[in-house]
This record gives structure tokens, sequence and C-alpha cells, in this order.
């Protein structure tokens, strides 16, 4: 990548992206791959991280395999040892594991699956930024992006616990890019709206009226694509967005527009 484009360029970076094996991670890693990056793939799937390295390797891009539980702690912390000691370095990150954890209404939700909710969505997050911020804070800075949702901008029904989890993700992105600028460090985050992934066919089911509306719902007319999202995020990611943090970014079609 040269002339206009070259700061859209992450040749020399190292990104990890967690949820890597996903509809959206999974085509930002494939993207951050093509613009030069060496990838680390992190995910809970061990054996889709390692497909999805290999496909980047034959394509001729560099990328590496890790298995990690987001919510543990121990693993996220040698995640990001793995990811430097393989590659040399960590430049930057996209925190983008998510799951839905069911549909309720708030006053007959199980605690479970707000705790489970919280635990991926949130707290996976915090625990990722906090060993991603030690290392980049002590070798020069780097650019950390989380995945909110257009959930973490407005109120939905039956998901309390995304819904509040998403809004939390926004709050710390905010916290930690106020934190961690003195450091070197950006940190901003994405809110999609409905993107066809897996998780998003997953919720919801076989019900095509429902897809309708969730189409009508966004004003573009339509669902968005995995590298929809995965554009900006590569961008926020590279040094195009120098001058970009603690910016929560709609990639909705318009959803939270109305
Ligand atoms: N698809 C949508 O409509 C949509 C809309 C807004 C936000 N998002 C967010 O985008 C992100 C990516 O989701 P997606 O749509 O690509 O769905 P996806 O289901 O295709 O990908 C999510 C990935 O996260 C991984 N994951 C789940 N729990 C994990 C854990 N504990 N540790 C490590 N990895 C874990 C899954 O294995 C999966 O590969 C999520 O944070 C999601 O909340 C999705």
């Amino acid at each position: 990548m040269s002339g206009p484009f070259e700061r859209l360029s992450l040749t020399g970076k190292v990104v990890l992206v967690t949820g890597g094996t996903g509809g959206i991670g999974s085509a930002t890693a494939r993207l951050c791959a093509a613009r030069g990056a060496k990838v680390a793939i992190a995910d809970l799937d061990e054996a889709a991280c390692e497909s999805l390295a290999a496909d980047i390797r034959v394509a001729g891009g560099e990328a590496i395999a890790i298995r990690v539980d987001v919510t543990d702690e121990d693993e996220v912390s040698t995640m990001v040892e793995n990811a430097v000691a393989t590659f040399g370095g960590l430049h930057a990150a996209f925190n983008n594991a998510g799951i839905n954890a069911g549909n309720a209404l708030l006053d007959s939700m199980a605690l479970t699956q707000w705790q489970r909710s919280l635990a991926v969505n949130l707290t996976g997050v915090f625990l990722c930024m906090k060993h991603e911020i030690a290392h980049m804070s002590a070798h020069g800075g780097g650019a950390i992006v989380n995945t909110s949702s257009a959930a973490g901008a407005v109120g939905m029904a039956w998901s309390a616990d995304y819904v509040s989890a998403k809004h939390g993700v926004v709050g710390a992105t905010r916290a930690a890019a106020v934190e961690a600028s003195g450091k070197g460090i950006r940190v901003n985050a994405i809110l999609p709206g409905a993107v066809e992934t897996r998780m998003f066919t997953d919720a919801l089911g076989t019900n095509p009226d429902l897809r309708r509306m969730t189409e009508a719902g966004h004003p573009i007319g339509r669902i968005g694509e995995p590298h929809e999202v995965a554009e900006t995020a590569a961008f926020l990611l590279s040094d195009a967005a120098s001058f970009i943090t603690g910016a929560c970014i709609m990639v909705d079609g318009g959803f939270t527009a109305q």
C-alpha cells in the first residue's frame, strides 16, 4: 500500500484478533493480513483458528492460531505473551469475542444468562485491554478496537444482559482511551448493527418475518456484511486513524440514526 493510502497499511504491525474465527473476526483477520499485518487469531475453537491461520498463510500472509477463553485471565495473559513471543511485539488488538447468551425479558432472565453475557461481552474486553495495555505501554504504544454493538447505544427488548454489557464496552473504551493516551495507545469501539454472521443467523432462527423486520429496521435497507465492519476495524487499528481515540463508531446502516 503506497501513496495516499500508505497510512492504512498494517505492514510491520502485529495484530491480535479475538473472536477471530467468527464472522466479523475472521473478515478482520483476513483484511489485516492482506494489509501487511502479522495476525494472531484467538478464539475458543483451536481447530478453526488453525484452519484460518493456514488459509491466510496460503494467501501469502503471516498468521498464528491461539486458543483462548477471554473470560479466563490466565489464558488472556498467555494469549498476549504468545503473540509477542511469536511475532516479537503487539501493536494492535481487536477485542471482538462476543456471545448472545439467550433472549429473555429482564424480569424473567436467569442470573446465569446475565452473568455469562457480562463475563464474555464485557469482562472479556476488560481482561484483554488490561494485558494488551500493560504490554503496549511498556513498548511504545499501540491501537485497540473493542466490538460493542448498536445495542451499546440504545435499549433493546429481550436482551438486557447484552445491552448492558455492550453499553459497558463503550464506557470501558472511553475510560481506557483517557487513561492510555499518554502512553501512546489509542482505544476505540465499533458499534455494528445487524451483520450476517453465525451469531445473527442463530438469533434469527428460521423466521423470515424476523429477517425482513430487521432489514427494514436499518435505514440502508439490508443487513451488514462482515467485511463492512472489518474495514472500519482495520482503519482504526492503522496509523490512518492516528488522531482518533475514545471514539465509538456506528457501523449500523443507520439503525441508531433514527
Ligand atoms: N452479528 C451481529 O449482528 C452483531 C451485531 C453487533 C455486534 N456484534 C458483535 O460482534 C462481535 C463478533 O460477533 P460475530 O457477529 O462475528 O459472531 P460470531 O458468532 O460469528 O463470532 C463470535 C466469535 O467469538 C468467539 N467467542 C465466544 N465466546 C468466546 C470466549 N469466551 N473466548 C474467546 N472467543 C469467544 C466465538 O467462538 C466466535 O468465533 C461480537 O462481540 C458481537 O457481540 C455482532
